[in-house]
C-alpha cells in the first residue's frame, strides 16, 4: 500500500447526527436504489456509519474492480446471505469459504454445471418453455410476469435439477405443494432481506413479533425438500442431475459423502438461488423488449435465423444474450456484495485497514460513467457487442460475483433464459402499457409484479 497518498475522511452521507450516525438519507423501502442516487454525488467511495456499524460503499467501476481481486480481498457473507443460514444452514451458498463443507460440496456439483451438463438439461429446459408457450396460448392475451416466470425458472431447477414436474404448470398433484413453497419462499426473502437492513434495536423486536410466521414457512420449506429427497430415495434414478450427485458422488479430494443432513440446505439453496434471480432477469429482459417494437423485431429475426431450439441454436442466439446482459449490467439481481480486505488497501486514496469489509455496490458500478460512458444509465443492448466490448478494457461487469464463491449456476441461468426469451418471442408479440418499471428491494432486485400485452403470431419457428 502506497502511504503517501492516503487521504483522511472517507465522504459520508449528509446530514451527519451525534450518536445516530448517518440515520439521514436511508430509504428502508427501496435501500440500494437509494444508495445508487446518493452514490451519484458523493463519489465512488463514501461511508454510512450507523449507531456503531459502519459500511463503506465501492459504488465506482475501478474501485469495484480493484475489490475484485482476490489476492488482496476475499468474499464475505452479506447480511441477508447470514439470515438465510436459518433455513440453509452451511449451504453451498451460505458456508463460510473456511468451512470444509463449502469445498466438498463446490466439488461435487461443479461437473452439474459445466457445459456438458447443460447439454443434459436442454430438454428439460424446453419442456418447461413448451408449457409457459401451451398456457399463454390458451390464454386472454394478458400475462402475469411475475407469476409465470416465478413457475418457468423453478420448474426449470425442479425438471433440470431434481427430474421432478413441480407441477407449476397445468393441473398435477405436485402444484399446491409447489405453490405454497414458493409462496413461503418469497416472504422468508422478504423477512430475510427486512431482518438484515434493520436498526439493531428494532431488528430484534420485529424479529420477535414475526417468529411464528418465520417457524411456520421454514417447516413448510424443509417438508418439501424432504420429500423431494424422499421420493429420490425410494424410487432411484440414473439421471445425472443435482439431486443424485448430492445423495451419491463423493468429493474427490476426501472421498466423502455430503452428509444427509445437509442435503436439504443444499436442495432449497438450488432452488432459491436459482429461481429468484434468474425470473428477476427475465422480468427486467421481458420489459425491455416489450418496450421497444424494433428491438424484439430484431430479435425475432435473430432466433428464427437459428433454425430451432436445441442447444447448439439456443447458445448461438447472440442478440438475446446481449439482451440479458444489458439487463444483468443495470439491473444485477444480486445488487451487490462483501469484500473483506485480506491486509491493509488503499481504495481511491483511502486507507482500508484489514479486515474491514466494504460493500461493492454493483448496482451503480455497472453504471459508471467513467468507464460505460455517457449514457451507462441507458439500456442498450448492443454496448455488449464484440467491437465495443474490447474498446472498454476497463468495464466493471461483475453480476454473478467475483472469485471462487461467484455463481455456479450462471451457465444454467443463461441457458434457460435465452432459450425462455426465444420461445416467447417466436411465438408471441409483446406490447405494454407503457407504465415504468418500478423494482422492488427484498434481498435479491426484483421488478414488482406487471402485466403484459401479448398477440399469438402466425407462423411461429419449428420447435
Ligand atoms: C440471473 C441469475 C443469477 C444471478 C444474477 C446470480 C448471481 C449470483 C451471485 C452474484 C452470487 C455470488 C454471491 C456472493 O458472493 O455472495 C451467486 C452465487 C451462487 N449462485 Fe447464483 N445467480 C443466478 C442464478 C443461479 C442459478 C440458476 C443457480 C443454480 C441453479 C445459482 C446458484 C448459486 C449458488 C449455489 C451460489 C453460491 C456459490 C458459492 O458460494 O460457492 N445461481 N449467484
Amino acid at each position: 500500500m502506497t502511504t503517501s497518498l492516503i487521504r483522511r475522511g472517507i465522504p459520508h452521507v449528509p446530514g451527519r447526527v451525534p450518536l445516530l450516525g448517518d440515520i439521514r438519507n436511508i430509504d428502508r423501502r427501496r435501500p440500494l436504489q437509494n444508495e445508487m442516487a446518493l452514490a451519484a454525488s458523493l463519489g465512488p467511495i463514501y461511508e454510512r456509519k450507523v449507531v456503531g456499524l459502519h459500511f463503506i460503499y465501492a459504488a465506482g467501476g475501478r474501485l469495484a474492480a480493484q475489490c475484485s481481486d482476490e489476492q488482496h480481498w476475499e468474499r464475505e457473507l452479506y447480511g441477508p446471505v447470514t439470515e438465510l443460514r436459518r433455513f440453509m444452514p452451511r449451504s453451498l451458498f451460505t458456508a463460510e469459504s473456511s468451512d470444509p463443507l463449502w469445498g466438498q460440496a463446490h466439488r461435487i456439483f461443479t461437473p452439474a454445471f459445466t457445459q456438458t451438463a447443460m447439454r443434459r438439461y436442454h430438454h428439460a429446459m424446453q419442456w418447461m418453455a413448451d408449457d409457459l408457450v401451451a398456457e399463454w396460448s390458451g390464454g386472454c392475451g394478458v400475462v402475469d410476469v411475475h407469476s409465470a416466470m416465478t413457475r418457468a425458472t423453478g420448474e426449470a431447477i425442479g425438471r433440470a435439477g431434481f427430474g421432478r414436474n413441480l407441477g407449476l404448470f397445468g393441473a398435477t398433484a405436485d402444484g399446491a405443494a409447489s405453490r405454497a413453497f414458493f409462496d413461503a419462499m418469497a416472504a422468508m426473502l422478504r423477512m430475510t432481506a427486512d431482518a438484515g437492513s434493520q436498526l439493531p434495536g428494532i431488528g430484534i423486536l420485529r424479529r420477535w413479533q414475526r417468529e411464528p410466521t418465520v417457524r411456520r414457512h421454514i417447516k413448510l420449506l424443509n417438508g418439501f425438500a424432504d420429500d423431494i429427497v424422499a421420493d429420490r430415495v425410494q424410487h432411484p434414478t440414473d439421471d445425472e442431475d443435482l439431486l443424485n450427485l448430492m445423495l451419491t458422488v463423493r468429493d474427490p479430494e476426501t472421498g466423502q459423502r455430503l452428509p444427509p443432513e445437509n442435503l436439504r440446505a443444499q436442495l432449497l439453496t438450488f432452488l432459491v438461488a436459482g429461481a429468484e434471480t434468474t425470473a428477476a432477469l427475465l422480468e427486467v429482459a421481458l420489459h425491455f423488449i416489450a418496450a421497444d417494437r424494433q428491438l424484439q423485431d430484431e430479435l425475432r429475426a435473430g432466433i428464427s435465423a437459428r433454425g430451432g431450439f436445441d442447444y447448439q441454436a439456443v447458445t448461438g442466439m447472440r442478440l438475446v444474450r446481449h439482451v440479458l446482459n444489458e439487463c444483468l449490467r443495470l439491473w444485477p439481481p444480486v445488487p451487490g456484495y462483501l469484500r473483506k480486505a485480506r491486509s491493509d488497501q488503499n481504495l481511491g486514496g483511502y486507507r482500508i485497514p484489514a479486515g474491514q469489509t466494504v460493500f461493492v455496490l454493483a448496482l451503480a458500478a455497472q453504471r459508471d460513467r467513467e468507464v460505460w460512458g455517457p449514457d451507462a444509465g441507458a439500456f442498450d443492448p448492443y454496448r455488449f457487442e464484440p467491437d465495443r466490448l474490447r474498446a472498454n478494457p476497463e468495464r466493471f461487469f461483475q453480476p454473478w460475483g467475483v472469485g471462487p464463491r461467484s455463481c455456479i449456476g450462471r451457465q444454467f441461468a443463461f441457458q434457460q433464459a435465452t432459450l425462455l426469451i426465444a420461445r416467447i418471442l417466436s411465438d408471441f408479440e409483446l406490447t405494454t402499457d407503457g407504465a415504468p418499471l418500478v423494482i422492488n428491494e427484498h434481498g435479491t432486485i426484483r421488478p414488482a409484479p406487471y402485466r403484459l400485452n401479448i398477440r399469438r403470431l402466425h407462423g411461429s419457428v419449428e420447435k
